[in-house]
């Protein structure tokens, strides 16, 4: 993990939430300061929804959560950090007297880097002593889930700092934007306005409600906007002539009189009642809480779908998954005992209609062990890619008892027997909680050269690995339910 682990978090509402849940995720200490006497009790249902995601979200250990700090002295919370991010509410004058406080009591390399949606570095730096370690790090709400965050520098921001944020925001799990030059508004939030902007005219003409208005990007667009980008999107559209046809046909259309972009409805408190209560219309009895439950599980849903196909916001996940687990530390197997090999949670889309970790799960859990098992006894990618591998011949599972939404499991793994070309094994999933076992999974596995798609012995490594194993778990009692097949219905 990066270089930096004391971080500090000026300002603790909906984007300072967001980040204290994001870098307490990822096992860094944070001290939080917010005059607001609720503010705590805020950011405690923010890192509760994200631990939630969380859960869901990745398929690998989390490093141990970190501790949370409050202060009422913004000086305390400053002065041992070497990262500093600021959340205090988009007023100028605000920010520059609390970047002033934070930059007279902070060390003097720490880095500062300021959540604002669009003021300009340059003007929030100019009287900083040290305004080179200063820069805009622009998330996207919900901070925890979403990965991207714009990096603005201002004239007087080192590079250096620049390039130190983007890392450190790399490995929790970001997708670090650096700008080229400093705009108002930064990149995204440019766009996000403009479509705004023509929404509300939308409303105030009377053309649509507020949820039509949703409607025509969810239903539409907004799908398509989590895979791919403008650009691309209308590169497919120009067909196998890609875009410049696309330009030629749809560049007219610009000079039509299809956009209000330049102007900006008076918010009247006309246009802002009919928002308003539009709005409430569409939220129905849907209340702020399960409107953020809903989001988080549909944007844990989309990242671990583009996760699949290796893609965008997914190729940044598995980046971030990559990165915990090189960081995780190495625990020495025990070879005396079955193995420790796998942890996770229960996800809530492993429950079925009962409410329990559906059928398919088990196999998945116990699918995810034998991987590491044969990561231990030297199963690379170069193995695999010289033309061997290792099949399952055979697979029996016994469901015991019923796992639920969030219960931490681990599996063990007994080497039940060894050949030159074949091992079996037992794995046993056991609650945390209870240590009592869920289920219990006996497999059979093959060696296999792939071009001649025939069994073959082990690679060296593999047989030598496995031998060591096998050395102790032999001399390990064997269960006495292993081996046994699916009982018979018949009597007789
Ligand atoms: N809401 C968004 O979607 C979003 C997205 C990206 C960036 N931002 C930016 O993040 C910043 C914070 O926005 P927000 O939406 O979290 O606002 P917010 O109103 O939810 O939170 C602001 C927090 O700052 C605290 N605060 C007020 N005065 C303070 C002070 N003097 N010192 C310390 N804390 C103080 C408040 O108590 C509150 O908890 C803004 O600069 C905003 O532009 C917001």
């Amino acid at each position: 993990m990066a270089e930096f682990s004391k971080v500090a978090v000026i300002g603790g509402g909906v984007i300072g939430g967001g980040w204290v849940a994001r870098f307490l995720l990822n096992g860094l200490d944070v001290t939080l300061y917010d005059p607001d006497d609720t503010a705590l009790s805020k950011v405690n249902r923010i890192i509760a929804n994200a631990e939630r995601a969380y859960d869901d979200l990745l398929d690998v250990d989390r490093p141990k959560i970190g501790v949370l700090n409050l202060t009422s002295d913004i000086r305390e919370a400053v002065e041992n950090s070497d990262f500093i991010q600021e959340n205090v509410p988009e007023n100028f004058e605000l920010k520059k007297k609390i970047l002033a406080e934070i930059d007279q009591h902070a060390p003097e390399n720490t880095l500062i880097c300021s959540s604002t949606s669009g003021l300009l570095p340059t003007e929030l730096q100019a009287d900083l002593k040290h305004p080179e370690r200063f820069l805009v790090g622009h998330p996207f709400n919900p901070v925890y889930l979403l990965p991207l965050v714009e990096i603005c520098g201002g004239d007087l921001t080192s590079e250096d700092k620049k390039n130190a944020a983007a890392d450190f925001y790399r490995d929790i799990g970001m997708k670090p934007l650096i700008l080229k030059k400093e705009i108002d508004a930064f990149i995204a939030d440019r766009l996000l306005e403009a479509y705004w902007r023509e929404a509300l005219w939308l409303v105030k003409d009377g053309i649509a409600t507020v949820e039509e208005i949703d409607d025509a990007i969810r239903y539409g667009a907004g799908l398509r906007w989590a895979m791919m980008g403008t650009f691309q999107v209308y590169r497919i559209a120009g067909g196998d002539a890609g875009m410049r046809h696309f330009l030629s046909q749809f560049g007219p259309s610009l000079k039509w009189p299809w956009t209000k972009l330049m102007d900006v409805p008076e918010l009247d408190d006309g246009l802002i009642g009919r928002i308003t209560e539009q709005s409430d219309e569409q939220a129905g009895d849907l209340s702020i809480q399960e409107l953020e439950k809903i989001r988080d599980n549909g944007l844990v849903r989309i990242l671990k779908s583009l996760q699949r196909i290796d893609w965008g916001a997914g190729e940044t996940l598995s980046d971030y998954e990559a990165k915990l687990k090189s960081n995780a530390p190495k625990s020495q197997l025990d070879y005396s005992r079955p193995l420790l090999l796998h942890r996770t949670k229960i996800k809530s889309d492993w429950i079925d209609y009962n409410g329990h970790m559906t059928e398919h799960r088990y196999l998945q859990v116990f699918g995810e062990t034998t991987d590491k098992l044969l990561d231990i006894i030297g199963m690379t990618d170069s193995y695999v890619k010289s033309g061997f591998s290792i099949y399952t011949l055979e697979t029996h599972i016994r469901h015991l008892q019923e796992g639920k939404r969030g219960e931490e499991i681990y599996v063990t793994t007994h080497l039940l027997g060894l050949d030159s070309k074949r091992f079996r094994v037992l794995h046993v999933i056991t609650r945390e909680q209870d240590s009592s076992v869920l289920a219990t999974a006996e497999q059979m596995l093959m060696s296999v050269n792939i071009t001649e798609n025939k069994a073959c012995e082990f690679g060296e490594v593999l047989s030598e690995n496995l031998t060591e194993i096998w050395d102790y778990h032999q001399k390990l009692p064997i269960p006495d339910f292993a081996g046994a097949g699916i009982k018979s219905l018949q009597t007789s």
